[in-house]
């Protein structure tokens, strides 16, 4: 794919789709971790002279206008980390717009309104695409975060413009691409998580790539329980256990290690401040439920880890937004931490509780990706990534 380095920017009005997609509470950025993210792209566009316009989605307004829900909080952060100001519309497109983009400067920022205020975004309505597109001499795609939505601003536009990959997209794809094509050994998965549903294509995609597959959490008790242990109230996919049974009969033929729990902290009850025990994994009783890896379990995953050359984790191991069933998921955070493996966090929860747990700075990367991340992992193609031509 093209980079931004094979354009020429200068003067140039250049579209930049990003995911700012960032959590916020009461109107205020809790967590700007995709700003910051963006920031390499944006700055290279500064100075290299573009007239530089990014686009954004933010939450999932479906097609209307939903005013906690407009991108002005984000601008003024992004302002803050460039130390210049950011313009910030009301619009997306129309003609409004692009009497302002005509006005810009070389080098000036304009952030355009939540692109999901438009019917015609989730729909790929090349009418928008077309609309978005006129803005714009080139299209430049550093949203790895939405790269898995074929939308009107991640995928339509490219039908109309060059298209290129910004630098983040570039990390993200380069990272998780060549562990993949490449790995160094031994490679180890890390897979958790509530359900097995999830996870099927990433379990399939991995199984004849790694060495060792740890698989923990919620999605972890099907798998225990297709292997003859009860597992009492602990979530089951009773419509999954063949493919779970499946998926360990293949691995065995492949010599490929699966790690289970073997022991887990029980709760009656799905609470932060339920009534808990450490159990063998032989003896979760009938009326509790398994929200975390047991101790046990916690150091036979980390010596894995430690074992390995390259660790990729994506989902808890546990209820980890409950801190007393976190340790689990800690402790494969600190494992990842504490090796001098190449480490790889898939983005959303694991990414969430890496930083949680303060051991984001020891990681060699976290995606920005929650299900894009995913869709990688499960070895597909993104629509936002199949439209980055050659054109330029
Ligand atoms: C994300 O947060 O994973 C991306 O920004 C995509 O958001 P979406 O799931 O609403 O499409």
């Amino acid at each position: 794919k093209k980079s931004i380095k094979d354009a020429d920017v200068r003067g140039k009005r250049v579209f930049c789709r990003v995911d700012f997609n960032v959590p916020m509470e009461d109107g205020k950025i809790t967590d700007d971790t995709r700003i910051r993210a963006a920031l390499p792209t944006i700055q290279y566009l500064i100075d290299h002279g573009a007239k530089v316009i990014l686009a954004s989605h933010l939450g999932r307004p479906k097609g209307k206008v939903v005013e906690e829900l407009r991108l002005t909080p984000v601008a003024d952060r992004l302002a803050e980390y460039l130390g210049k100001p950011v313009a910030k519309v009301d619009e997306a497109t129309g003609p409004d717009v692009e009497q302002r983009v005509n006005r810009m400067e070389n080098g000036e920022v304009l952030l355009l309104e939540n692109v999901r205020f438009y019917p015609g975004e989730e729909k790929n309505d090349p009418e928008l695409a077309r609309g978005l597109a006129r803005l714009a001499d080139l299209y430049v795609n550093d949203a790895f975060g939405a790269a898995h939505r074929a939308h009107a601003s991640t995928a339509g536009i490219a039908d109309y413009l060059p298209a290129v990959a910004g630098f983040l997209m570039q990390k993200e794809l380069e990272t998780l691409g060549q562990a993949l094509a490449n790995p160094k050994r031994p490679f180890t998965a890390i897979i958790g998580g509530a359900k097995v549903k999830d996870k099927i294509g990433v379990i399939e995609n991995l199984l004849d790539k790694v060495d060792n597959l740890i698989i923990g959490g919620g999605l972890s008790y099907t798998f225990v329980h297709a292997r003859g242990y009860e597992i009492g109230k602990s979530l089951f996919e009773a419509d999954k256990e063949e493919l779970a049974r499946k998926f360990m009969e293949d691995a065995e033929a492949r010599g490929v290690r699966i790690y289970l729990p073997v022991d887990v902290v029980v709760a009656d009850q799905f609470s932060p401040d339920a009534h808990a025990e450490i159990v063998d994994i032989d003896s979760i009783p009938a009326d509790m439920e398994a929200l975390d890896i047991g101790p046990r379990t916690r150091e036979q995953f980390a010596s894995v880890v430690k074992s390995s050359q390259l660790v990729i984790w994506n989902g808890p191991m546990g209820v980890f937004e409950f801190d007393r069933f976190a340790e689990g998921t800690n402790a494969v955070a600190r494992a990842l931490a504490e090796t001098d493996a190449v480490t790889i966090v898939g983005g959303g929860d694991s990414a969430a509780a890496i930083e949680k747990a303060d051991f984001a700075g020891q990681v060699d990367h976290i995606s920005t990706g929650g299900g894009a991340s995913l869709e990688l992992l499960e070895g597909k193609e993104l629509p936002g990534v199949a439209v980055l031509n050659d054109k330029e």
